[in-house]
């Protein structure tokens, strides 16, 4: 088997292992904790990451490893998975059942490899770099939305809303008048892969991190679409802005994003 071959096959027997655990643990009861006034961590996203890193630790001892939940190990390797245990950790403290597993693997920087699993729907999204991207086996494609009043798009807010000017409702709202809907679905991993297979036409978000970006985004761009920052720069999961699209809508979506803010007399400016 080829390098890249058995990357993708632990990583997806991984993902699902984990994607397992998870439902399990969300079906049994879960014990939460809190990082933030909105920011969750559950024991399940914790037994998740330890989990993935025995294993990946046992399959390629000589990669490393950046995972959301306090969890580096030989950064600086040529090979360095990027995880995220459990993305959607709100939706799932919540009973909700929208949540996956993300996990990406770069090569000296470049990310080659993608696997998001959502284990409520049983859905495997898969990219390798230059050979396109895959559900559950399928070769997946965007949509061929052209036109943004005519777009599903989908967003996320970072979890200092509350405190920082830089929170999305701006934009969000900015949306709201120009897409046909907007979502908040709450996994920007699964978000970005409804885009890669056409089921939401685009997808943006601010202050994001690699471990919730890299899977997705490679994803995205192997099923034909365009990911690239609010200015139109390089897709690069350790920027904060992530704007993920069919490419049809691409510019549409930038130019919202770059809307100037209305000021408000006497007011200092408005918010992001
Ligand atoms: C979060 C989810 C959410 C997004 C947040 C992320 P987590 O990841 O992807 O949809 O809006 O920005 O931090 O905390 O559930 O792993
Ligand atoms: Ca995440
Ligand atoms: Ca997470």
């Amino acid at each position: 088997m080829r390098g890249i071959e058995k990357y993708l096959e632990v990583a997806c027997r991984t993902a699902r292992e984990a994607g397992r655990m998870l439902k399990e643990g969300q079906d049994r009861g879960m014990k939460i904790s809190f990082k933030g006034i909105v920011d969750l961590v559950t024991n399940c996203d914790t037994l998740s990451q330890k989990m993935i890193f025995k294993r990946l630790t046992a399959a390629f001892p000589g990669h490393g490893i950046l995972a959301e939940e306090g969890l580096s190990h030989a950064i600086d390797s040529e090979y360095r998975w990027v995880v995220d245990p459990l993305d959607g950790t709100t939706n799932f403290a919540h009973r909700l059942p929208f949540f996956c597993v993300s996990m990406a693997l770069e090569h000296r920087g470049k990310i080659i490899l993608g696997v998001v699993y959502d284990p409520v729907r049983d859905e495997m999204f898969t990219a390798t770099a230059g050979r396109g991207a895959y559900l559950n086996g399928k070769k997946i494609r965007v949509s061929g939305i052209s036109d943004l009043t005519r777009g599903l798009v989908a967003t996320g807010f970072p979890y200092d809303v509350r405190e920082s000017r830089i929170n999305n409702i701006r934009h969000f709202n900015n949306f709201l008048t120009r897409a046909q809907a907007v979502r908040r679905l709450g996994s920007a991993a699964i978000e970005l892969c409804y885009v890669g297979c056409g089921r939401l036409d685009g997808f943006w978000e601010l202050k994001l991190k690699p471990w919730d970006a890299s899977a997705g985004g490679l994803i995205v761009q192997e099923a034909g679409g365009e990911v690239t920052d609010f200015s139109g720069g390089a897709f690069n999961p350790y920027h904060p802005e992530v704007l993920g699209t069919n490419g049809l809508i691409h510019e549409a979506m930038r130019r919202v994003l770059n809307l100037p803010e209305k000021k408000s007399p006497g007011s200092p400016g408005g918010r992001a």
